[in-house]
C-alpha cells in the first residue's frame, strides 16, 4: 500500500506556516531555505515511505553527531564540501576565472593561531619516530605570475597514527604539533622541515563511522597536507595536497583529492641533499608551487567567514 499525502493543499499550507513564510518577521532566507528543505524533507519521507522507526532513528542519530561535535565531519564524508568546491569552479569558469592550483575541501581539523615564521618552519616536535622526514618547499606566485613575497602560508596534517594535534584522543601531542603559519621571504619561497604524515580515519566507533557503515563505505582518507595561502589582492587558497603513492588516493572518503593536488615526492639519499637540509639522513622531498587568484572587484568572492573554526 502506498499512501501519499504531500500533494494536499493543507500539506503545502503547513508548510508555508512552518517556514514562517505567512509572518513578517524573521529573515526571509531562513524562510525559504527552510521551506525547501522541509519540503523536499517531507516529499522523501511520502515517496519513500520513511517509517518511524526509520525517521526517530535519524533524529537519534542527528544528536549523537551533535553531541560528538562530529558534523563538520560528515559534510565532507556526504560529499557536500566537494560538492561546494564544484559550484566554485563552475561560478570562477562562468566569470572567466583560471585556478592553476585547484582548491580543495578545507576538513574539520584547522585551528587558528599556529606559530609563525618567515621563509621556513620545522612543523614537527621530532617525538614521531615512525615518521619519514619530509621537506617540503616551493614558491607562491600571484595573479600576474610573479612571485609574491610574504604571502601567508597555513599549513596542517596529522601524524603517522592519523592524529591531528587538539583532536589527539591519545592526548600525547603538544599544541600546534605539525601546524604552522609561514610568510614566504623575500623571493616569494616558503619551506618546511616536517614528517610524512599518514591517512586519517574518523573516530571508530563514531556517528559518522556508523552512517559511513551502513552506507558500505569506510572512513579512511589517504595521506595529506592542507594548506590556507593567502595574500594581499588575492583571493584566500583552500587546499591540499596527497602523499603521492597512498593506496587510497582515488578512494578518499572526503573526496577531496584533485588533479594538480599530487605532487611527486622524491626520495633523497645523496650527502649533498641531506647535508643541504641540514639533515642526518635520507629525506622524502615535495616541491610545489601555488598560484593565487586576484580578487574579484577587489573583493574576495569566495570567502567563508561564518565557519566556525576552533582556536587554542
Ligand atoms: C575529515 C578529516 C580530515 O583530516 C580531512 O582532511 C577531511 C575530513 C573528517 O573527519 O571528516
Ligand atoms: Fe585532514
Amino acid at each position: 500500500m502506498s499512501v501519499k499525502i504531500f500533494d494536499r493543499p493543507d500539506v503545502q499550507e503547513f508548510l508555508t506556516v512552518l517556514s514562517g513564510l505567512d509572518k513578517a518577521g524573521g529573515s526571509p532566507r531562513m524562510k525559504e531555505i527552510t521551506h525547501r528543505l522541509m519540503t523536499d524533507l517531507f516529499r522523501a519521507i511520502d515517496d519513500l515511505n520513511i517509517t518511524p522507526d526509520e525517521y526517530w532513528t535519524g533524529i537519534a542519530w542527528l544528536n549523537d553527531i551533535g553531541a560528538a561535535g562530529q558534523a563538520g565531519l560528515i559534510s565532507p564524508g556526504l560529499g557536500l564540501d566537494h560538492f561546494i568546491d564544484e559550484r566554485l569552479d563552475a561560478i570562477d569558469a562562468a566569470i572567466g576565472i583560471e585556478n592553476p592550483t585547484p582548491r580543495t575541501i578545507e576538513g574539520p581539523l584547522y585551528v587558528a593561531g599556529a606559530p609563525e615564521s618567515v621563509g621556513f618552519a620545522r612543523l614537527d616536535d621530532g617525538r614521531d619516530i615512525e615518521g619519514q622526514t619530509l621537506i617540503m618547499h616551493g614558491v607562491v606566485h600571484g595573479a600576474d605570475g610573479k612571485p609574491l613575497p610574504g604571502a601567508k602560508v597555513e599549513v596542517w596534517h596529522c601524524d603517522t597514527r592519523g592524529f591531528y594535534s587538539h583532536f589527539d584522543p591519545t592526548g600525547l601531542q603538544a599544541p600546534f604539533n605539525m601546524r604552522r603559519t609561514i610568510f614566504a621571504d623575500e623571493n616569494g619561497r616558503y619551506k618546511f622541515q616536517s614528517i610524512l604524515p599518514s591517512g586519517y580515519g574518523v573516530p571508530p566507533g563514531s556517528p559518522t563511522e556508523r552512517l559511513l557503515s551502513a552506507l558500505g563505505r569506510h572512513g579512511q582518507r589517504p595521506a595529506h597536507i592542507h594548506f590556507f595561502i593567502s595574500a594581499d589582492g588575492h583571493r584566500k587558497l583552500t587546499t591540499q595536497i596527497n602523499i603521492e603513492g597512498d593506496p587510497l588516493i582515488n578512494d578518499d572518503f572526503a573526496y577531496a583529492t584533485r588533479e594538480g593536488l599530487v605532487p611527486r615526492v622524491m626520495e633523497r639519499d645523496d650527502e649533498a641533499s641531506i647535508h643541504a637540509n641540514n639533515l642526518n639522513g635520507p629525506f622524502a622531498e615535495i616541491e610545489w608551487d601555488i598560484y593565487l587568484t586576484a580578487l574579484v572587484d577587489g573583493v574576495d568572492n569566495q570567502v567563508n567567514e561564518q565557519r566556525k573554526r576552533a582556536a587554542a
